[in-house]
């Protein structure tokens, strides 16, 4: 079983914002978007509600690949429609750069799982239609320049004039990716965008995601079921626990390198615990902390944890040193 480190952090007790780099909570300057105690309710039967999630808060960093994962039904999607603008709260507020959001805005790009994409369009025409829609007053020339280059940068040059109906279902994604780029938004919010993919086509794509997010500095937020997913593209996993009523169990910070390379991430320190962390969490702690939460839980700060090495992280780099492997 995984050892944790907790943070520092004490029920009740807030940690300084002056703590040593890497285990502080965030300022209040660097959280570029804030969920501030969100809840969201629907009506049930006899006048009554159920209330899908309830006191939610998440501060994410720019620059930061952020995964959320939990079991259907505990509200990942909501989470990602409110911060899409697609949905409103029952309680709480996102702030995003300094400002709640009231609605949609071409700051915030989601890539959906299915790519809802204009099928009488080209692959050219769906992407240009995105980029008018952001520089309504471009000329043509630079609208279809826009978009050729954000076609080009998810690896489909040559297939600008083809139909959704003539591409694969891992190229259609990536036509979802490169429209959603193609607007440069401050923000991406992606719903389980490969899981419909083979796997082959969901490493490639993962690998160009994540090039594109390291080049771009994009803030991302992305919803997975997929832990090896998680490991490798976030620099932080918000684990929910089981609904109704989820809340953010903990928020693991990911002790790999940024520079990882996912054919050696499993020879990297911590993976092992990282990777066994998140599947005790999905198996069975997820069901019991929705039950009970630990004494001093704050939903405001939920429980920063790092895993750190495992038996067979360390038996691994016992029998493989970083050293030799290089
Ligand atoms: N319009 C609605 N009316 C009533 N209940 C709803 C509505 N939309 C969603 N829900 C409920 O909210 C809960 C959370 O739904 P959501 O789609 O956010 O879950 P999820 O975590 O994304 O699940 P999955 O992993 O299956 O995608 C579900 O129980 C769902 O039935
Ligand atoms: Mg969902």
């Amino acid at each position: 079983m995984s050892t944790l480190l907790p943070f520092a952090r004490r029920a009740g007790r807030p940690a300084p914002d002056t703590a040593e780099a890497g285990t502080r909570r965030m300022s209040t300057s660097e959280k570029f978007i804030s969920i501030e105690g969100i809840a969201r309710r629907y009506p049930a039967p006899w006048g009554k509600s159920t209330t899908i999630f309830n006191d939610l808060w998440l501060p994410m960093r720019r620059g930061e690949f952020v995964c959320m994962i939990g079991h259907s039904g505990c509200g990942k999607t909501t989470v990602l429609n409110i911060l899409a603008g697609l949905d409103a709260p029952s309680e709480g507020v996102v702030i995003v750069d300094g400002q709640a959001i009231t609605g949609t805005s071409l700051d915030r790009a989601v890539i959906f799982q299915g790519h809802a994409l204009l099928p009488w369009r080209s692959v050219l025409g769906n992407v240009a239609y995105a980029v008018s829609s952001r520089w309504r007053k471009a000329k043509r020339a630079e609208i279809e320049a826009r978009a050729r280059r954000a076609i080009a940068t998810v690896g489909l040059a040559g297939s600008e004039h083809k139909r959704p109906s003539e591409l694969s279902g891992g190229m259609k994604q990536r036509v979802g990716i490169a429209r959603a780029l193609a607007i440069e938004p401050k923000i991406l919010l992606m719903d389980e965008p490969f899981s419909a993919l083979d796997a082959l086509t969901r490493g490639t794509l993962q690998d160009e995601v994540r090039r594109i997010c390291v080049e771009t500095g994009q803030t991302v937020f992305m919803i997975t079921h997929d832990v090896d997913e998680a490991i490798y593209l976030a620099d932080r996993i918000v684990l929910m626990t089981n609904g109704p009523e989820a809340k953010v169990a903990e928020i693991v910070e990911n002790p790999l390198p940024k520079d990882r390379d996912r054919t050696q991430l499993h020879h990297a320190p911590g993976y092992y615990a990282l990777r066994n962390h998140l599947i005790d969490f999905l198996v069975t702690r997820s069901r019991t902390l929705r039950d009970a939460m630990p004494e001093g839980y704050d939903p405001r700060h939920p429980p920063v944890v790092r895993p750190s090495l495992s038996e067979a992280d360390a038996a691994a780099l016992a029998t493989d040193p970083p050293a030799r492997r290089a």
